[in-house]
């Protein structure tokens, strides 16, 4: 018997992606799996259900019992894991720092789960990695965001009305998001300038036609992540650092550090030394904010500066992102997937680490110490 994958119209608030589009879609059937969808599951993405071929249609209830193997972009609420049929598979952003309930709901149900955060970050997983192709739409579209609320040109103009001159805009964490924040920049021709603790960032930034600060701290972390910053080495960023961040027009932040609160980094200080009209666009602000005044989903406006805290950016852009979800979903699972049916190999280091539930148990150990103490 075929596999079923099934994937649902998700019901978080906000979310326009779908975990499946339909050229992946295709691409699973080639693979010999059926595939199952909830009615409109693409539709807020931009892809109708009659973009969708040779796939069958439910509604959630009917995916939820008959899906061997769910595809989901944001996590299943509790009630929703309780319906999954014995056995099931469920993969996708299963947030394992945050969900508490789910994941005991999971681990109850029995249920096997792949949280794409902790696709391990490793060459092989590329393609699979689904926190970087998020990440690079986040970062793009910040760019976006940030030349909509300003007052100015990111690009030089000489015009016969005189010359003008190019935004400053600043980049702090130059992880995928910040990258693709700075190359977004540079090609609508603005002065970038960017600031990474990780040294390996140097290269990169400059490599997109910015410029590197250095402010003398080196924060290597382990998985190719930052660590937190000694007090000494915060306040040391904060001397070098607050001057670039009164100068800049636009100021996208993407600093983060895994499983702990993003690092503050532009104080109240340093926003009131920067110009009225300049717009701060923080990505951090689902983790608590890189600039103090940020409050997630709302912009703050303090003495001219507007301070935007954008929440689930990738479902802005819902059709690209929904794509390159789709394939890392895709790529993630059709090593798993031999002539139509699921066999998981679990000396694979891929599975074995993604693995937040399996049999009853809660296989990640930081996620299972969290919840059971
Ligand atoms: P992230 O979202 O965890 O953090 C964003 C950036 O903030 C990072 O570059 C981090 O160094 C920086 N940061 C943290 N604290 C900071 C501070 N106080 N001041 C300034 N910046 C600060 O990182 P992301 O984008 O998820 O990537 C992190 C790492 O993973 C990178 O080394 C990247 O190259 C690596 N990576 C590896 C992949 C692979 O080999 N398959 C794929 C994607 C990323």
């Amino acid at each position: 018997m075929p596999i079923i994958i099934g994937a649902l119209r998700e019901a978080a608030p906000r979310e326009t992606r779908v975990s499946l589009v339909p050229e992946v879609a295709e691409k699973f059937i080639r693979a010999g799996a059926r595939i199952l969808l909830e009615r409109g599951a693409g539709e807020r993405a931009n892809f109708p259900d009659s973009a969708y071929r040779g796939v069958e249609w439910s509604d959630a209830a009917g995916v939820l019992a008959q899906a061997d193997v769910l595809l989901t972009v944001q996590p299943l609420a509790a009630a929703q894991i309780g319906s999954l049929k014995a056995g099931a598979v469920l993969v996708g952003f299963l947030q394992p720092h945050a969900r508490r309930e789910e994941i005991l709901a999971l681990q109850r149900a029995g249920a096997t789960s792949f949280a794409m955060e902790l696709v391990p970050r490793i060459s092989r997983a590329q393609s699979m990695d689904a926190l970087s192709s998020q990440a690079a739409v986040a970062g793009y579209k910040a760019v976006l965001i940030a030349a909509d609320h300003l007052q100015k040109f990111l690009p030089m103009l000489t015009t016969a009305a005189g010359t003008i001159r190019p935004a400053q805009v600043l980049v702090i964490g130059a992880g995928v998001a910040g990258l693709q924040a700075i190359a977004t920049a540079r090609r609508l021709g603005a002065m970038v300038e960017a600031y990474d603790v990780r040294s390996a960032t140097r290269e990169q930034v400059k490599s997109l036609g910015a410029k590197f600060l250095d402010t003398g701290v080196s924060a290597e972390g382990t998985g190719g992540y930052a660590r937190e910053l000694t007090e000494a080495e915060r306040r040391s960023q904060q001397e070098a650092l607050d001057a670039r961040i009164a100068a800049a027009d636009a100021l996208i932040s993407t600093a983060a550090v895994p499983g702990r609160p993003a690092p503050k980094i532009i104080l109240r200080g340093a926003l009131e030394r920067m110009r009225p009209g300049s717009v701060i666009v923080d990505l951090a602000a689902e983790q608590g904010g890189n600039c103090e005044l940020t409050r997630p989903g709302e912009t703050v406006v303090h003495r001219g500066v507007q301070v935007i805290g954008p929440v689930n950016l990738p479902a802005q852009l819902a059709y690209n992102a929904s794509e390159m979800y789709a394939r890392n979903l895709f790529n993630f699972l059709t090593p798993a997937i031999r002539q139509g049916a699921l066999e998981v190999d679990w000396n694979d280091e891929v599975f074995a680490q993604s693995c937040l539930t399996h049999a009853g148990e809660i296989r990640h150990e930081p996620t299972r110490k969290a919840i059971t103490g």
